[in-house]
């Protein structure tokens, strides 16, 4: 035992008691046995005192970081003035509020029209209601879905996720699911859309057209591989031809991750389904909403319903948060953070880089999100290196198959002084 370990036992800072109760399904905190008390912004403070960098984010749900003041106090306002808390799919004044920013100032700026779903309050749920509509929209079963993708947990996003181990299907998942490689990913490039034309166009190929493809701009826990604009502009024409329902999942790469508000929005695309969750509702409170093209939107009354489709807490959130899109300090901060990122990370503009650092194989960046990759086989290295890290002081989660990458995934809107620190402490604790 560590001097710092009998100081914390004395104090009843342990991780004792998660140990004895809590299931053996935690994951996060395996890699970061600290408890932590507080947060500000990108700072998170342990029981004991010691800050932290947050470069993991809340896993993409804290991109406007820990505690906003405005979102924080406009929760507090609503709770003083008794304002309805839980309100299932009731019509109220904050939802109302909150449907009308998404139509001004995130529809209409984009010249986008969709019909808002909201689903259960997890990207899964999110998910499996966008599959559900494209099943029924289309009168088809098979939905197209590529190598490495992530999309939930539960058992329809689940099926649908490439990423999920081999072997663990627990029962039977993968009906009616194509799986193709992506554009590219830890095992190399693909031509995923001449695949998918053999697939479709050759009748005798024994694969059904599917009712939809489901894909991430950037698929963040393969180990940050974006697809590329022409890539996307083609997935879209060829479902457009087919008439193939066209997921996008923002779920993780959506809300401003990428430097704009979609992770598509560089490739021009309009998707037929965009399904939303973690940083939509701004400040880490639970929701998730679907924005569905109109001709689409074939629901009948309560045909995925959900208790929590109506937390006034996250509706107040989320509209300071998309506000914020159109503020122009915000934008400019979270510009000069996308540069700073990619400078710091690919080594642009006379900056050291990550590429080159020892043990790193490579490293890609989209906005503020990228993945340092020490290669297949070599999850040990990134592993040391991430608990390096936190004893350095920053936060940093993991993902690749089998966690080889190191992911940085700071608030969006962290003061850029405190980005260049956060890169530096990880260079360091790679380059040791
Ligand atoms: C791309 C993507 N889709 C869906 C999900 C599932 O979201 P949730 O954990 O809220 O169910 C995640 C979660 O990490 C994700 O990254």
């Amino acid at each position: 035992m560590t001097t710092t370990d009998t100081t914390n036992r004395q104090a009843g800072l342990t991780v004792e008691t998660f140990e004895r109760r809590e299931s053996n399904v935690r994951m996060y905190c395996r890699d970061v046995p600290i408890v932590f008390d507080t947060a500000q912004g990108t700072v998170l403070r342990g029981e004991d005192g010691r800050e932290y960098l947050d470069f993991f984010a809340g896993a993409g749900a804290l991109n406007y970081g820990h505690n906003d003041p405005r979102m924080r106090d406009a929760i507090i306002g609503h709770l003083r003035g008794r304002a309805v808390v839980h309100g299932l799919d009731l019509f109220t004044r904050v939802k109302r509020e909150l449907l009308e920013t998404i139509e001004q100032q995130l529809l209409g700026p984009r010249d986008l029209d969709y019909r808002v779903q909201f689903t259960g309050p997890t990207g899964a749920d999110a998910n499996e209601a966008a599959l559900k509509l494209a099943r029924k929209a289309t009168g088809r079963s098979r939905v197209v879905a590529f190598n490495g993708g992530y999309h939930g947990m539960t058992a329809g996003a689940y099926a649908v996720s490439g990423g999920r181990s081999a072997g663990k299907n627990f029962g039977s998942l993968t009906h009616d699911v194509t799986f193709v490689p992506f554009e590219d990913g830890p095992h190399g490039e693909f031509d995923s859309l001449g695949f998918l034309r053999r697939l479709v166009e050759d009748r005798r190929s024994g694969t059904d057209v599917p009712a939809a493809v489901i894909v991430e701009a950037v698929q963040i826990q393969a180990g940050v591989f974006g697809a590329s604009a022409k890539w996307l502009r083609d997935l879209r024409d060829w479902t457009r031809e087919h008439g193939i329902v066209l997921i996008l999942d923002e779920v993780q790469a959506g809300c401003g991750r990428t430097g704009q508000f979609f992770s598509f929005e560089r490739s021009g695309i309009v998707p037929d389904i965009v399904t939303t969750a973690k940083s939509i509702s701004g400040f880490g409170l639970p929701m998730a909403l679907n924005l569905i093209a109109p001709a689409l939107d074939v629901w009948e009354p309560g045909e995925h319903t959900g208790t929590f489709r109506g937390n006034q807490l996250s509706f107040v959130t989320a509209r300071i948060a998309l506000a914020y899109w159109t503020d122009p300090a915000f934008l400019e901060l979270v510009s000069r953070n996308c540069a700073t990122m990619n400078d710091a990370v690919t080594g642009a503009h006379g900056r050291e880089g990550f590429i080159g650092l020892p043990g790193v194989e490579s490293a890609r960046v989209r906005g503020l999100i990228a993945g340092v990759d020490f290669g297949l086989g070599n999850a040990d290295a990134a592993h040391a290196a991430q608990r390096r890290a936190l004893e350095a002081g920053v936060l940093v989660e993991r993902c690749g198959p089998n966690g080889e990458v190191i992911k940085l995934m700071p608030p969006i809107n962290t003061p850029t002084e405190r980005l260049v620190e956060g890169l530096q402490i990880i260079g360091a604790a790679i380059n040791r």
